[in-house]
């Protein structure tokens, strides 16, 4: 069987997860009746010390749900070049928020919170548009799983609520930044004004993310949840996955991490422009290979031929995410793969 590592997305439930989802208590979500979501909602929302919590079925829906109570239209929202928002939301806050979004660069996507607080332009009008909030991705997934420092986060956090500026945080993997940083997730909850968290990535579940927020905010986000549709019923057989998730595979992060660090290193020593492990904070090692004279498309599909399934992101730059159904054995098999397929000039 083909060792997939393009995304730690690609996980299928265990069987555990599986009986939990089976003897799921239910009801009708819409109607506010299903006893699972609602726990996990409140579980979710306490564990970041945030008021409240809504169920959706993407990251991206939870992202896009928060800055949209955030940012109204016309308004403006900063965030770094590279993050989920702007890369691979394909346009959302301007299609359905009629947000405009602003970026600043950095290097593997780490904050610097100067870099954001150079560009934001609060109270802007008439002429300039205005800065309204500003969005920090932690761990950031196209920087290389790269975790936030806290004391930058505190920073921005605390100069751009001072300027009149929210601070949303896209923490579709914050699990691997608190096993990374030994940070809590109520130290990371108190800087924003709202969090978006995945429970289908790192944490193994099938389906889910979770908005948090005031409860007035989550109360406004939950009408537009069901304006786009995405009301959903008899929900507790997927928020007891993400319960299972919880309760089992946030410590077991930290099996990932170790993982993505052995590939890095062990590519790194093959040739040390491929990736700087010492950058690999997470699960995910980036490849840069436009100095080893093969484009990421072509490692892509000779690893695919030698079982291996690779992400090219950029021409020359490739991605691998450890996770969940990702063991020691496929791990050296993997580095066995990429050496074999690297052709080094
Ligand atoms: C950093 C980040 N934010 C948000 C998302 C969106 O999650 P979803 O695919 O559930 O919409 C992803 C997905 O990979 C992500 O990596």
């Amino acid at each position: 069987m083909a060792i997939d590592l393009r995304s730690d997305t690609v996980t299928k439930p265990s069987e555990a997860m599986r009986a939990a989802m089976a003897s799921a208590e239910v009801g009708d979500d819409v109607y506010g009746d299903d006893p699972t979501v609602n726990s996990l909602e409140e579980r979710v929302a306490a564990m970041f010390g945030h008021q409240a919590g809504l169920f959706t079925p993407t990251g991206s829906l939870a992202n896009q749900l928060s800055i949209r109570t955030l940012v109204k239209p016309g308004e403006e929202l900063l965030v770094e070049t590279r993050s989920h928002i702007v890369r691979a939301e394909l346009g959302a806050a301007a299609t359905f928020s009629g947000i405009t979004t602003r970026t600043w660069p950095s290097t593997d996507g780490l904050l610097k919170a100067d870099d954001a607080l150079a560009i934001a332009h609060e109270n802007a009008g008439p002429y300039l548009v205005s800065t309204k909030a500003i969005a920090v991705e932690n761990t950031h997934n196209f920087g290389g799983g790269t975790v936030q420092p806290i004391d930058e986060i505190a920073k921005l956090s605390s100069a751009a609520h001072a300027r009149g500026i929210a601070m949303h945080l896209d923490g579709a993997r914050i699990w691997n930044a608190h096993v990374a940083s030994g940070v809590s997730f109520a130290e990371y909850g108190k800087h924003f004004d709202t969090i978006s968290v995945c429970l289908s990535k790192g944490l193994g579940s099938p389906i889910g993310s979770v908005m948090l927020s005031t409860k007035e905010r989550v109360a406004e986000a939950r009408i537009w949840r069901k304006r786009y549709g995405a009301g959903m019923r008899q929900v507790g057989i997927i928020a007891a996955a993400a319960h299972y998730a919880l309760d089992n595979n946030i410590a077991r992060l930290a099996e990932d991490h170790a993982r993505a660090k052995k590939i890095a290193t062990a590519l790194a020593a093959i040739d040390s422009s491929l990736v700087d492990p010492s950058k690999v904070h997470t699960n995910i090692v980036g490849l840069e290979l436009s100095k080893i004279g093969i484009t990421a498309a072509e490692l892509t599909a000779r690893c695919k031929d030698a079982g291996l399934w690779i992400s090219a992101l950029g021409p020359h730059y490739a991605r691998l995410v450890t996770h969940l159904d990702f063991d020691d054995a496929q791990c050296d098999e993997a580095i066995e793969i990429l050496k074999r397929t690297l052709v080094v000039k």
